[in-house]
Formats: structure tokens, C-alpha cells, sequence
């Protein structure tokens, strides 16, 4: 069976490179790979750390490209790569254009679609925009949904999805991030450079910041406001890899440059940034794979969004949503900084997302055989 496993973004590719790994050693299966390339620099950051070489690259990333122009050319593109490689299934994951557009091509070529991370909904078709209808496109045509967690699936249930297709599996960033922090142990010179990052906050407390959704541009001047105020502390030091989208950088240079304990570094590659998230004392984010890879690790979220279609993290307790107002930014993170007993409920280590072992099941399912193990 020729499996292509179709993909543009980092999440995707941090998501995914676990599943092309376990599908490379699944007797019967030839894996392909496609990548979009929707993301070019955060893409290959994933790409080489994991050595994998896609079999098609359509390079479609444009500066500051709009949903519009982004989506045409994958459909266009993608299908040409269908029609060449003639995949006899395709795999997509989460919630991405390239993710929905991957199983629209797939479905007008009549194939079959795996969906890794099926099943999460907010209910709001704003929060996240597009994330949340993009997902439930890649529901109508999917044949094989990949739920992380219980709670995914029942939402797929509600749907009327056949049960029969629904397989609750974990969530793969679990298996990547346990299997990068056993890497780094081995390997610490795969985080080279944070030493010196963490010599120049040394006696300080440190907040690792993240920021990118489409719904959170027009509040990005209030959140670096609210970043701003944070750091009037001397007794803490923000660590904010900057996602290179214009419309997140350029307001954080403007408003945040020059700030002796607020470090704006390029985004990192993912050894670096799961030991960031290590270091860290708790996370501000509206990112969706943090959500799911703080609570493992023990450390608490502020989620600065509304509404998640992540809701396990809030749950267990380590995940707060907290919006975008700056003045409740500031609130809870000082509130976090203060008081002992709400940090200490907040950070014991959670892993409601999956027990490291999704992708084996995954390249199972996919390969026609039963999972050897189930969450369920
Ligand atoms: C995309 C996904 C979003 C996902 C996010 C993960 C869609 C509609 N959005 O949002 O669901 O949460 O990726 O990060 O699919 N850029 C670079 N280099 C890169 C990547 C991005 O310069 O490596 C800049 C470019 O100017 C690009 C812009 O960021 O045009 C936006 O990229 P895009 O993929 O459209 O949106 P994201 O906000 O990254
Ligand atoms: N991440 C990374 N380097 C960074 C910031 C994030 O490798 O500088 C990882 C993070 O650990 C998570 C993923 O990127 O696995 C999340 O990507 P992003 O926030 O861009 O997208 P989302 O998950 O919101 O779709």
C-alpha cells in the first residue's frame, strides 16, 4: 500500500515526523511524503532534525500570504502531486490549510483519508479561524480518524462519524516530545546556545511566550502591551521566540525591542524549544501543540484565547484561558509569580494528550492491522 502523508507547517511536521518514522518500519506500507511548504524556515527546521527528505516540495510559501492565495495554490498544487504518485491513501494532520486542502485533492481524486488529531472542536467557527472549520472539512471526507484523546472522539460520535472509523490513539506530540527530552539527555549539545541565554537571567523567574493566531492579530498591540508591563518585574526575564509571520513580528519590534529582560529570538528548533518549555516557569501562548506539551512537562499555561478546542489542559488544571485584555494578561501572570499555592496546583505534570505511544498505533491502523495497545 503506498501511503503519501501530505504536510506544510511546523506543527504538522513535529506531529507527523513520528508517524513517517513508524510508517517506514510498518511491513507492506511505502511511505511517501509531500510537503506544502505553506512554512519554508520553520518547516525545514522540522524536516532536518528528523532527516526526512520529502519525496515532493511544492515551495508555495509567500511573504505574508492570505488565506485566499495560500489555499489556491495547494489545491492546484497538491492535485498534480496525486495525480503523479497515485498514493493509494493520504494522511493529513490537525487543522492547517494545507491539512484541509490535502484531503479536499485527496477526496476529488475519490482517495482515502487518514486524519491524525480528529475530533477537536471549540465550537466556535471564529476560535480558532480557520483552524476549527478547516478541521471539521477534513471530518466530512476522512475514513480513518485518529482521535488524541476521549473527549475528541465523542465530539466526532456527535457528529454521527461511524464509531467503527474512530480510533483513540494519543496524541503524536507526545510521542515527539518525550522521544526529543530522551534526545537532549542523551545529547545535551542539541540545545547549543541557551546556556548563554540563561546566564544573562540568571536569579530570574522565566516566562517563555509564544504568539501566532490569524483570530489574535488585531489584539497583538494589547498582548505586547500586556508583555510589556510583565517585564516592569526585576525578578523575571521573558523568553519569546517570535513566529516570522509580519503581522506578529512587526509589532513586537516595535513595541518590545530594546528590553534588557525580554529576549525576541527566532523561532526555534524543536530540541530547543521543549528545553525552553523545560526551563521555563510558566508559558504564555495562544498556540495550540504548547497547550497540549506543557501539561506533560508540569508547567502551567495561560492560554490567551477565549476558547480552546483543547479543553483536557484546562481540565486537569495546568491550562488557564485567560483572552487577550492586557490588564487580565497581567493579572494572571503576576498572580502566577505570587502566589505559591496557585503556581503549585497549576504545575503538577498532567498528560491528559496521549502516553508517547500514538504513532505505533496510527502506522498500524493505517497498515490494516489492530493497534497492538488502545487508550481505551
Ligand atoms: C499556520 C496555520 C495555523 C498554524 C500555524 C502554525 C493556516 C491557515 N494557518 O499559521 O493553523 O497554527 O501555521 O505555526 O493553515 N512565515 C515565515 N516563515 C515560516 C513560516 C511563516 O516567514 O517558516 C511567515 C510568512 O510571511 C507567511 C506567514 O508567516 O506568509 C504566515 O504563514 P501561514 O502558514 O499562512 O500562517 P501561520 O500564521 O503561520
Ligand atoms: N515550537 C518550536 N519552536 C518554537 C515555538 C514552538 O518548535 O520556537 C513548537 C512547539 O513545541 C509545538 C509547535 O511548535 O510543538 C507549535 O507550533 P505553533 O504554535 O506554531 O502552531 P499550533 O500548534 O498553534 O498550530
Amino acid at each position: 500500500m503506498k501511503v503519501m502523508t501530505i504536510f506544510g507547517t511546523r506543527p504538522e511536521a513535529i506531529k507527523l515526523a513520528p508517524v513517517i518514522a513508524a510508517l517506514e518500519a510498518t511491513p507492506g506500507v511505502v511511505s511517501r511524503t509531500c510537503v506544502t511548504a505553506q512554512h519554508r524556515g520553520m518547516l525545514d527546521q522540522v524536516l532536518d532534525l528528523n532527516g526526512i527528505k520529502p519525496d515532493h516540495d511544492l515551495d508555495l510559501m509567500r511573504p505574508a500570504q492570505t488565506l485566499d492565495a495560500i489555499t489556491a495554490a495547494l489545491l492546484t498544487g497538491i492535485g498534480d502531486v496525486l495525480d503523479k504518485d497515485t498514493p493509494d491513501r493520504v494522511i493529513v494532520q490537525g487543522d492547517t490549510a494545507t491539512a484541509m486542502i490535502g484531503a479536499l485533492a485527496a477526496y476529488y481524486r475519490r482517495l482515502p483519508v487518514s486524519h491524525v488529531e480528529a475530533g477537536l472542536r471549540s465550537g466556535d467557527i471564529y476560535r480558532p479561524w480557520p483552524e476549527e472549520v478547516n478541521r471539521r472539512i477534513v471530518s466530512t471526507i476522512a475514513d480513518q480518524h485518529f482521535a488524541p484523546t476521549t473527549t475528541a472522539a465523542e465530539a466526532l460520535y456527535r457528529e454521527s462519524i461511524d464509531p467503527a472509523t474512530v480510533h483513540v490513539t494519543g496524541n503524536t506530540v507526545i510521542d515527539a516530545l518525550l522521544a526529543t527530552r530522551d534526545r537532549i539527555a542523551a545529547e545535551p549539545a542539541m540545545t547549543k546556545g541557551l546556556d548563554l541565554l540563561f546566564s544573562r537571567f540568571r536569579q530570574r523567574r522565566i516566562i517563555l511566550v509564544t504568539t501566532h493566531r490569524r483570530e489574535n492579530f488585531a489584539a497583538m498591540t494589547a498582548v505586547a502591551e500586556a508583555i510589556s508591563a510583565i517585564a516592569e518585574r526585576r525578578d523575571i526575564a521573558v523568553i519569546f521566540p517570535v513566529h516570522p509571520n509580519p503581522n506578529v513580528a512587526g509589532v513586537m519590534e516595535r513595541m518590545l525591542k530594546g528590553r534588557d529582560n525580554i529576549a525576541m529570538i527566532p523561532p526555534q528548533d524543536y530540541p530547543h524549544f521543549v528545553a525552553l518549555l523545560n526551563a521555563c516557569d510558566f508559558v504564555l501562548t495562544d498556540s495550540g501543540g504548547v497547550q497540549e506539551e506543557a501539561p506533560a512537562l508540569g508547567k502551567p499555561v495561560l492560554v490567551m484565547r477565549d476558547t480552546t478546542e483543547r479543553p483536557e489542559g484546562v481540565e486537569a488544571g495546568t491550562a488557564r484561558l485567560i483572552g487577550t485584555d492586557p490588564q487580565r494578561i497581567v493579572a494572571e501572570a503576576n498572580a502566577l509569580l505570587d502566589d505559591r499555592a496557585r503556581y503549585d496546583a497549576m504545575s503538577r505534570a498532567h498528560n491528559p494528550f496521549g502516553d508517547g505511544e500514538a504513532s505505533g498505533r496510527i502506522a498500524a491502523i493505517v497498515a490494516g492491522r489492530s493497534p497492538i495497545d488502545s487508550l481505551r
